[in-house]
């Protein structure tokens, strides 16, 4: 197969929050048609880095750095430029669909809409095409729904609704973020499949943001890891679940409760906190937590190929898959499992005198 061209290129992308840096020299390309997950624990700057390749940035917030699409920089672009592409070639969803749908405008008009503004369509032609996208979506009683408010909808419902609006003009880069956390469980994996197909059935390409590694592990073709609004490991993602580089990496793998588990087995997390964002650590981000953690960690290490292999880049200094460091670190495990121990125990002792 001949090497695809970058549908999205994005190179050194900041995000600022006033003056204080939240995502820090971001980058990482998609190809045509290619699905990449977008993991990392809360506040890594996930949602900041999809609204900035959308252009949706909230006042007081700023990027810098180059976001090529089709090797045309959306950085650069003025907002009448940036609308001609959203919602045609580039679109997004949210987690809430409350926040895409208008609630005062009837879901068929709203469907309608971008087949009128970027197709040219006229009030008959695109109320067919919306009534169409309703239905390949699976909206039930689809004609109805044309005529309903947002608020007479399920949330599945929405959540179809608002994939629709979307798609409805076959996109080139579709963002979903987190679309399924507010919906219960069994129409999470049907809005999941939907978005597989959809993008399949267009050859859309797809950032998939979310918390749930299963998902990663079943729908996308590569893993970007996100720690503190850095890139910290990206990868295929089957190379990424069999061979993880970065101690982060291997911290959440080993928090995904495992089939065998008991089943109310709490979820387990990482040791320890993000950092402080306004303070960051001067060096890795991640050095506080991190278990293989040594001197030369002070100094930022760069995102660079695994063993030569350019599919697969990691920002850490060690080797994790050396048996050696793998002792060191579980050594210091131990140590710091001991020192949390021993500060129980005095903490307990301290109480009990008191009484
Ligand atoms: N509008 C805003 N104003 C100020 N700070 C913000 C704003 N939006 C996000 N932040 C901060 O930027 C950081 C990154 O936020 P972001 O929403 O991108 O995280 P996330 O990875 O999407 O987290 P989650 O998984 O919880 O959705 C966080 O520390 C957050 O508090
Ligand atoms: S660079 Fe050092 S502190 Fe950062 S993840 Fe690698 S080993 Fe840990
Ligand atoms: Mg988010």
């Amino acid at each position: 197969m001949p090497p695809q061209d970058d549908i999205l290129k994005i190179e050194d992308l900041t995000v600022r929050v006033g003056a204080i840096e939240v995502v820090h020299h971001l980058r990482f390309a998609l190809q045509a048609g290619q699905r990449t997950g977008l993991i990392g624990e809360s506040g890594s700057g996930k949602t900041l880095t999809a609204l900035a390749i959308m252009g949706l940035l909230a006042e007081g917030l700023s990027a810098t750095g180059r976001v090529l699409y089709r090797d045309r920089d959306l950085l650069a672009m003025s907002e009448r430029e940036l609308c001609q592409l959203r919602g045609d070639r580039l679109a997004m969803v949210f987690q809430e669909p409350m926040t895409a749908l208008n609630p005062v405008m009837k879901i068929g008009a709203q469907v309608a809409e971008p087949l009128r503004l970027h197709r040219n369509m006229g009030a008959r032609e695109a109320h067919a095409a919306a009534l169409q996208a309703l239905e390949r979506v699976h909206v039930p009683a689809a004609a109805e729904k044309m005529l309903a408010y947002p608020h007479q909808l399920s949330g599945g419902q929405r959540q179809r609704a608002m994939i629709a609006m979307a798609t409805a003009c076959s996109p080139d880069l579709l963002i979903a973020d987190e679309p399924t956390t507010a919906l219960d469980v069994t129409v999470q994996a049907q809005i999941l499949e939907l978005i597989d197909g959809v993008a399949t059935d267009f050859g859309t390409a797809v950032i998939l943001i979310t918390h749930d590694l299963g998902v990663v592990a079943g729908m996308t073709d590569r893993v970007v890891v996100m720690y503190a609004g850095k890139v910290v490991e990206t990868a295929p993602t089957d190379e990424l679940f069999a061979n993880p580089r970065h101690p982060y990496t291997l911290g959440l793998l080993s928090s995904v409760p495992r089939l065998d588990e008991e089943r109310h087995s709490q979820l387990r997390t990482i040791e320890g906190s993000p950092p402080d964002l306004v303070k960051p650590p001067t060096g890795c981000p991640f050095m506080p937590r991190c278990a293989f953690a040594r001197a030369i960690c002070r100094t930022m290490p760069p995102l660079d190929p695994v063993a030569s292999n350019a599919a697969h880049l990691k920002a850490c200094w060690v080797d994790v898959s050396d048996p050696k460091e793998q002792a060191y670190a579980e050594k210091r495990r131990q140590a710091r499992k001991e020192r949390m121990q021993a500060a129980i125990r005095e903490a307990a002792l301290q109480t009990s005198e008191e009484k």
